[in-house]
């Protein structure tokens, strides 16, 4: 058992202002250095994002650290299928504009991460997820957040790729039937930096209107 704090770790006005710029820098990254990812520094990574929160304590999140070179590729294939489907789905004014957008690195990051769900932990037995049994998901994208801000921490870039067939994936890593796929993940150390999405950038869509998202009642 750990002993209590009397009060918070003091964070100074510093950190704070850095963990802001830390907020602003983060970006989808698709455009990867094929530089190396350290062994030890992807594992501390991992491990950061281990005392995320999550209902009942259940820590349903998995991660699947994907090596193997014919799974990689067989990833690359479901994207372009998943992708060019998805094209179609598009009016017929931003076709040609969807096609042009890069939406995932996933040739040239050097690690992909596919992160799961465990649909029944062990831990928490059960506690906090009865009512709403989607919170153990919500516990799986939070830690994935968590993972996103250290890595930029690091220097390191996260894409997260979701144009792609799930069963396919699980059937590509072969990972058990009671996990489900939450993300799949590009990391490596990005080849720009940039403060605003990519999306914004290629003007797939105009700035954020921030006095859209906040309400009072
Ligand atoms: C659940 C989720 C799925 C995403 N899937 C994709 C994807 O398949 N391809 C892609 O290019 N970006 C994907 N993104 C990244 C978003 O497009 C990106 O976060 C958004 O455009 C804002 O850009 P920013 O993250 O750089 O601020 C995904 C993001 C989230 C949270």
């Amino acid at each position: 058992m750990t002993e209590p704090h009397s009060s918070p770790k003091p964070f100074d006005h510093l950190f704070v202002s850095q963990l802001n710029e830390l907020f602003r820098w983060r970006r989808d990254v698709r455009r990867f250095q094929t530089r190396p990812i350290d062994e030890s520094l992807l594992t501390e990574l991992i491990y950061s994002c281990l005392n995320a929160p999550s209902v009942g304590n259940s820590q349903p999140w998995r991660f699947v650290v994907v090596k193997d070179q014919r799974a990689r590729h067989a990833v690359c294939k479901n994207f372009e299928k998943s992708n060019d489907l998805a094209a179609l789905a598009n009016a017929d004014d931003s076709k040609e504009h969807y096609k042009k957008l890069k939406l995932a690195g996933l040739k040239e990051a050097p690690v992909h991460l596919a992160v799961y769900c465990d649909k029944n932990p062990v831990e928490g037995k059960g506690l906090g997820r009865q009512s709403m049994p989607e919170t153990l998901e919500y516990s799986v994208v939070l830690a994935i957040g968590q993972l996103w801000y250290s890595a930029l921490a690091h220097g390191i870039g996260l894409g997260w790729v979701s144009i792609l067939d799930p069963d396919e994936i699980n059937a590509t890593l072969d990972t058990p039937d009671n996990w489900r796929l939450i993300a799949y993940l590009c990391m490596g150390y990005p080849e720009e930096q940039h403060s605003d999405p990519e999306l914004v950038r290629e003007n797939w869509q105009g700035p954020t209107d921030y006095d859209t998202k906040l309400f009072y009642r």
